[in-house]
């Protein structure tokens, strides 16, 4: 059994390396998550791979069910997540291929099913959100960067759009002005959901082109994957170090845990 997770964004959906073990459909209070949990191991090290956008990737980022999905995991006994995302830079250097391990979200989306705690009135628990990710997650991600030699950015903050559209010029110098260096479109719910449910979430996020007026090249999905490979490719380099080594200092509990009962999901 394993208490670690990967979900994979675009790019990575599905894991190469990964010794598939077992396929599992799960139901949800909350409907379907994207695809059955792959169990499997990894290095030796039991995983379990969740195909974001559904395996093949049919799913976009707005319609993805991010509450099916992270009760899934929760009710397998998942309680720390590895998420892999694209997004674009926005801040200087951060060029197609870096990797960054963000520290703070800002949530652009909007009309997303995003909270556990929607219909159960009786129980709606505030969870503290001031650190977003998990800071002994991203403490082990960064240290198994480290050692398997790949330049991961500590810290940035990932700006969530709401998409699928990919954004205006003014846009990211808005997000820009507000202090964002990376976007995306799917860190949000899903960071915040797995806060609820008081699981350790980090994001592991790869950079597949400038944003938008953040460089001459017109920006499609296509160009966007096509760029994702080298990056992807490291992210699996730096999971696969971090479940050999750097499992031991992510173990400390989350913080910011939910407190009070649980979502009932009814
Ligand atoms: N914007 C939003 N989401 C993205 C981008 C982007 O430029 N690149 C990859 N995902």
């Amino acid at each position: 059994m394993s208490d670690l997770a990967v979900i994979g964004g675009s790019g990575l959906t599905s894991y190469d390396g990964l010794e598939v073990v077992r396929r599992e459909s799960v139901g949800t209070p909350w409907g379907q998550p994207s695809a059955s949990l792959i169990h499997g191991r990894l290095k030796g090290v039991d995983v379990v791979f969740l195909a974001r956008h559904g395996a093949p990737h049919a799913i976009p980022p707005h319609r993805v069910n991010y509450r099916a999905n992270l009760w899934a995991l929760h009710q397998v006994g998942v309680r720390r997540i590895v998420a892999v995302a694209a997004v674009g830079g926005i801040r200087g250097g951060l060029d197609s291929g870096t990797i960054v391990i963000p520290d703070q979200i800002v949530d652009y989306t909007w009309g997303r099913e995003h909270t556990f705690f929607e219909d159960d009135l009786d129980h709606v628990v505030h969870v503290d959100f001031t650190s977003p990710y998990c800071e002994h997650l991203r403490a082990g991600l960064l240290g198994a960067a480290c050692s398997a030699g790949i330049d991961a950015a500590d810290g940035g903050t990932y700006a969530v759009t709401q998409g699928p559209r990919l954004e205006s010029a003014a846009e990211i110098d808005r997000l820009e002005r507000d202090g964002c260096d990376v976007v995306g479109m799917t860190g949000m719910p899903e960071a915040a959901l797995a806060r609820e449910l008081g699981m350790s979430y980090a994001h592991c996020a790869v950079v597949s082109n400038r944003a938008a007026g953040r460089s001459a090249q017109k920006l499609s999905m296509e160009m966007i994957l096509a760029n994702l490979d080298a990056g992807v490719a490291a992210v699996r380099r730096l999971v696969a170090e971090f479940v050999t080594n750097g499992l031991a200092i992510s173990e400390a509990p989350p913080e910011g845990l939910m407190t009070g009962a649980p979502p009932s999901g009814d």
